[in-house]
Formats: structure tokens, sequence, C-alpha cells
């Protein structure tokens, strides 16, 4: 069909083909026309092909509307980080939202994670000056830091979210965050709807702890995102509850913020909500809210009728949970 959305599929290793084979098998239920193309790419493929991303899977990805990402082990810096730059996708959006009925930290928790996707630390400047000494070089750049300041702010408008919290440490990096500071002030003057305050990133994490209903959108900058985002996922109760989209001017790229979980890959004990949760964001995305909605409520009965994965203190397998949510999605 010459209508069909076209996705690459890119599983890679550990969990990452199990709870992608969830997430499509959710995905086809909407009955929506998707061309699914899976390709290799990781630790895997690394052993069989010598390269951990083959040419073939990058352009894949170039050309497809959008790619379903699972998850790589050893390989994550040259395949994932390589495809989010190539694809030059400038932010990763993390929501990162509390259910109903899963016992965890702070069930008050919804906030997004507006972080910014290309450059800081993982610029990956990082230099042997004499043997015992290493520098590490952070990039930030106004244009960077402007584009994700507008997103963050678009994305709070768009969604209904009332704040957006830019957290930095320009106490001590003065130059860099301070110019992120300048931007994220500057881009708040253009949207006198959405309230906007700053945080240190050492106390926001405390903040986080105690008082996460204080936060809404949180923009910052590549490592502080990484780090809060994991903070994020242990508040609400896990990395399997977490999803993310990597978002540019032309591609889109969506992962579960979890990695190929080494210590229960292949034995369906993968929480395949997050996967699930990340094509719901890949169906708003097409602009297919519709369909997102449907996903979304019916991953959230499954979820709080205890119809999970033992992550989250149910019995079912991987499967046995997207079987679940897809039986509750008529
Ligand atoms: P991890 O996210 O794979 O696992 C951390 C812990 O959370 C483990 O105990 C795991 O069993 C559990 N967990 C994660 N996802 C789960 C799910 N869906 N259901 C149930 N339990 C889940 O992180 P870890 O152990 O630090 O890294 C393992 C490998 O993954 C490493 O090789 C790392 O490089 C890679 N990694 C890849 C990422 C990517 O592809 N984007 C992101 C993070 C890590
Ligand atoms: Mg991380």
């Amino acid at each position: 069909m010459s209508s069909a959305y076209r996705i690459a599929v890119i599983p890679g290793d550990g969990i990452g083909p199990e709870v992608v084979e969830a997430e499509l098998s959710v995905l086809e239920a909407t009955r929506l026309p998707f061309e699914f193309t899976t390709y290799p790419a990781g630790d895997g493929c690394s052993a069989a092909n010598g390269v951990a991303l083959p040419e073939e899977t990058l352009q894949a990805a170039l050309n497809s509307q959008a790619v379903i990402f699972g998850a790589v082990g050893n390989t994550a810096a040259e395949v994932i980080l390589r495809l989010r730059s190539e694809l030059a996708t400038f932010v990763n959006v993390r929501p990162i939202r509390a259910f109903a009925g899963i016992r965890c930290l702070r069930p008050q928790t919804d906030m997004v994670i507006v972080r910014e996707n290309t450059e800081c630390l993982y610029a990956g400047i990082e230099n042997l000056i004499v043997p015992g000494v290493v520098t590490a070089t952070r990039v930030i750049t106004e244009r960077a830091s402007r584009r994700i300041a507008h997103y963050a702010f678009e994305h709070a408008r768009k969604y209904g979210r009332t704040k957006v919290t830019a957290v930095h440490k320009a106490n001590v990096l003065r130059k860099s965050d301070g110019l992120f500071l300048d931007c994220c002030r500057s881009v708040s003057g253009e949207f006198p709807d959405v309230a906007y305050d700053e945080g240190l990133v050492d106390s926001v994490a405390m903040r986080m702890v105690l008082k996460p209903e204080d936060f809404d959108v949180i923009v910052t900058t590549n490592l502080f995102g990484d780090i809060l985002s994991d903070l994020g996922a242990g508040l609400v109760g896990g990395l399997g509850l977490c999803p993310s989209a990597n978002l540019g001017e032309e591609h889109a790229l969506f992962e579960p913020v979890h990695g190929t979980a080494p210590d229960i890959a292949g034995k369906g004990l993968a929480n395949p909500a997050a996967a699930i949760m990340c094509g719901a964001m890949l169906l708003r995305y097409l602009g297919e809210d519709a369909a997102a909605d449907v996903v979304n409520t019916a991953l959230t009965r499954c979820v709080e009728g205890g119809q999970t994965t033992p992550e989250l203190g149910g019995s079912l397998p991987t499967m046995g949970m997207a079987h679940e949510v897809i039986r509750r999605m008529d």
C-alpha cells in the first residue's frame, strides 16, 4: 500500500527485540496502514558482520518516516548516538508519569524531561593530555540552546502543561550554562502563557525526589537530562515505564529509556510498557492522536488492573501483557 507509514525497525540486543515485538503487535492492532521493515544493529550485528551500525540500516533510518528502536548493549555509543546525530534529532523527550495502582516512590509524579540531544559533554570531545590527565569538552551553543528551549515551551503549550523549568549549573559552569540560561530566559519571553523558572541541577535532583509535583516540563542540557530522567524513572516504578522520543526537523526515533537488561533477556520477563508507550508517541507524531489515545488508555487499564510483567508485580510474560493491551483496545 503506497500510503502506508514506512517505519524502520531496529530491535537491537537483549530485551530490545522482545519489547519491540510487543510494540509492533500493539501498533498492528490499531489497523492503521503500517509498513514495518526490520534492520540489524548492535552487539549481535557487530559480532556477525563486524559493524554495529551497517550502512543499510542507517540509510533505512534516514529514508523512513520514523524509526522504532529497541536497545543495544556495549555498542550503544556507535549505534544510538550515531543514529541521533545522523537523523539530527535535537531533542529527546522523556515523559515520566506514575500509574495508579503501581507501587512506586512518588505516585504524584507527572512531568516531561526535554533533554538537549546533540551537544554538552556528549559531543564526544575527549583528549588524553598526558598519561593520567584527560579532558572532556562541554559544548553549548546558542543555536542548540534556543532550539531546545523553544521545543520545551511549544511542548508545554501543545499538551496543556503550565510551567517550564530550566535546569542548569550556571553557578559553576558560568559560561556554558550561563549561555544556556540566557537562551532559556530569552525564549521564555515569547511564551507569556507558560510559567518559567530555573533550578540548579543538584537541588532539582533532591526536589524531584521530595516533591516531584513541583515540576511540569524540565528543559536541560544533555548530561543532566540523561541523569535526571533515570532518577525520574526511579520515582515512578522503574525503567520499564519510561518511553522517549528523539525528534528533529525531518526525522524521529522512538526508544524506551531502558537498555538491553541482560539480567532478564530471553526469559519473557521484560516489561513492554515503555516500548508500547513509544508506539503511542509514534502515533501522535504521525498525527494519529485517536489511535495514540486508544493505546495509552488500554495500556493504563492493563497496568492499573495488574495485568503486567513481574517488574510491576504481575505474572504475565512480555507478549502476554501485549495481548492484554490489545484486548482492551476495542
Ligand atoms: P538497563 O536499562 O538495561 O537495566 C537496568 C535494570 O533495569 C536491570 O536490572 C534490568 O533488568 C531492569 N530493566 C530495564 N528495562 C526493563 C524492562 N523493560 N522490564 C523489566 N526490567 C527492566 O541498564 P544497564 O543494565 O545499565 O545496561 C545494560 C546494557 O544496555 C548496557 O550494555 C548498556 O550499554 C545498554 N544500554 C543501552 C541503551 C540504549 O540502547 N539506548 C540505554 C541504556 C543502556
Ligand atoms: Mg541514560
